[in-house]
């Protein structure tokens, strides 16, 4: 073992698997264009401010596991733990609510927490999300949910399932919260659970404590309390999903962990992963835009957790295999045909082809292991008498066979054999 090891709790992805996690996003990426959401890059780092006042202080995510610093200029920072606050923020100072309505994005990449890891929990994880901005409409998020259940579908998974509950509008969860308050004022709770009660009650609801669990067992659930129009809206998402076959149960009792929500919220949780289940989430969060500062739109989105669907992938066995490919394999032996060796690779390269080429001097023997070891379709070897003959055998890596070519046709017999 050298002597630097990667930081605790922290996911790295390196050959040949780091192929299956580009492919596992590229797949995940198809449905949300094919709804017409477009790309948005943003900060890996935002002022520590956007997280306090957009994901809620009285969140894991910000009273406990936030990696903030201060930077060169006394500012504070903090690493992004989600994306959606920053893609608010985002729309915000760039006038993107100004535009047509829903603004719709997808982002990638990762994210910090600093929780205590284990598997399927890092530090640095890895996020595909989407945000639809602006249009309240259960339809719409009936459409995010989709994108995600594509996404999933697309890779193969099988043993997952989708639960929806709704926090409803303003009225009904201002009316559920009166009678929650009321219910944990009556219970026996130490001074730092009533103090986070007192920032959210909902969150009660998450705690892992076997006794809080108990008492929060007969605690009013807030879809007991959606009014006529939060119940219609639930409803409307519940028949859209219904309608495109899209199977889902409604657990009252979720507790996101983030306290922007409002609404729709959802969760995608896989049966074979234990403790750390949640493959992905989101919902409806229509406040959080007037919190930051921007005008009172409305908001829906998800993101699913990449390391965690690799595990998932994994458990189901679907062929985590990388597929990537090689056309040509080609071994130069000797200074004159490595020099044209690396022109002739250099053009089939801008060509289309996938062409690797030996480097070092391995011998013949060495580099024809490395050219199978490739996975390479065909090689070729140029050596000196390839060079004054003009033509090489270009041998089909599979069977065995070899086809006599001019180097100058190499293209065309390599486009004719090929895939
Ligand atoms: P979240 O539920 O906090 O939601 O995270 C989404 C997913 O990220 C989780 O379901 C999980 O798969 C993955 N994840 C979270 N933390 C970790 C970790 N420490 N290690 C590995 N995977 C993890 C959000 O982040 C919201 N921004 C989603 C959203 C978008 N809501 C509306 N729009």
């Amino acid at each position: 073992m050298g002597k630097y090891q990667a930081p605790k709790g922290v996911s790295e992805y390196f050959p040949p698997q780091s192929g299956i996690f580009e492919s596992v996003i590229r797949t995940l990426v198809n449905p949300a264009l094919a709804a017409g959401y477009e790309p948005i890059e943003l900060p890996i780092f935002e002022d520590t401010e956007l997280f306090t006042r957009g994901v809620g202080e009285s969140t894991d995510v910000v009273s406990k596991e936030m990696y903030t610093f201060e930077d060169r200029g006394g500012r504070s920072i903090t690493l992004r733990p989600e994306g959606t606050a920053g893609v608010m923020r985002a729309v915000i100072e760039h006038n993107l609510d100004r535009g047509q309505l829903p603004v719709k994005v997808f982002y990638k990449g990762p994210f910090f927490r600093a929780e205590r890891p284990q598997a399927g929990r890092y530090r640095q994880f890895y996020q595909f999300g989407i945000e639809a901005i602006g249009i309240n409409d259960p339809y719409l998020d009936a459409e995010v949910i989709a994108v995600a259940y594509n996404g999933y579908k697309a890779l193969g998974l099988k043993n997952f399932e989708l639960q929806i509950t709704s926090l409803g509008d303003k009225e009904s969860r201002d009316n559920h919260r009166k009678s929650l308050i009321k219910f944990i004022e009556a219970l026996n709770l130490d001074e730092e659970t009533k103090a986070r009660a007192a920032k959210n009650p909902l969150r009660l609801f998450d705690d892992k404590r076997s006794e809080i669990q108990k008492s929060m067992a007969s605690a009013p659930l807030l879809l007991d309390f959606l009014n006529e129009s939060s119940m219609k809206n639930f409803d409307d998402v519940q028949k859209a999903l219904t309608s495109v076959g899209i199977p889902y149960i409604v657990n009252p009792r979720m507790v996101r962990g983030l306290d922007y929500y409002t609404g729709t919220t959802f969760e995608f949780v896989h049966r074979d992963l234990g403790a750390q289940s949640g493959i992905g989430g989101g919902g409806r969060y229509d406040g959080l835009m007037e919190t930051l500062g921007g005008q009172n739109l409305s908001g829906v989105g998800f993101a699913l957790g990449i390391d965690r669907i690799l595990l998932a992938m994994e458990k189901e066995n679907i062929s985590t295999q990388n597929n990537s490919y090689t056309d040509l394999y080609v071994i130069a032996l000797g200074e004159e045909a490595s020099k044209e060796a690396f022109s002739i690779v250099h053009t089939l390269r801008l060509s289309g082809f996938v062409v690797e080429q030996s480097f070092g001097d391995r011998g013949l023997k060495g580099s024809m292991k490395a050219a199978d070891k490739s996975g390479a379709r065909f090689s070729v070897v140029i050596g000196d008498a390839e060079l004054t003959s003009g033509s090489v055998e270009l041998k089909n890596m599979a069977t065995g066979e070899a086809i006599s070519v001019t180097l100058s046709a190499l293209a065309t017999a390599l486009a004719e054999n090929s895939r």
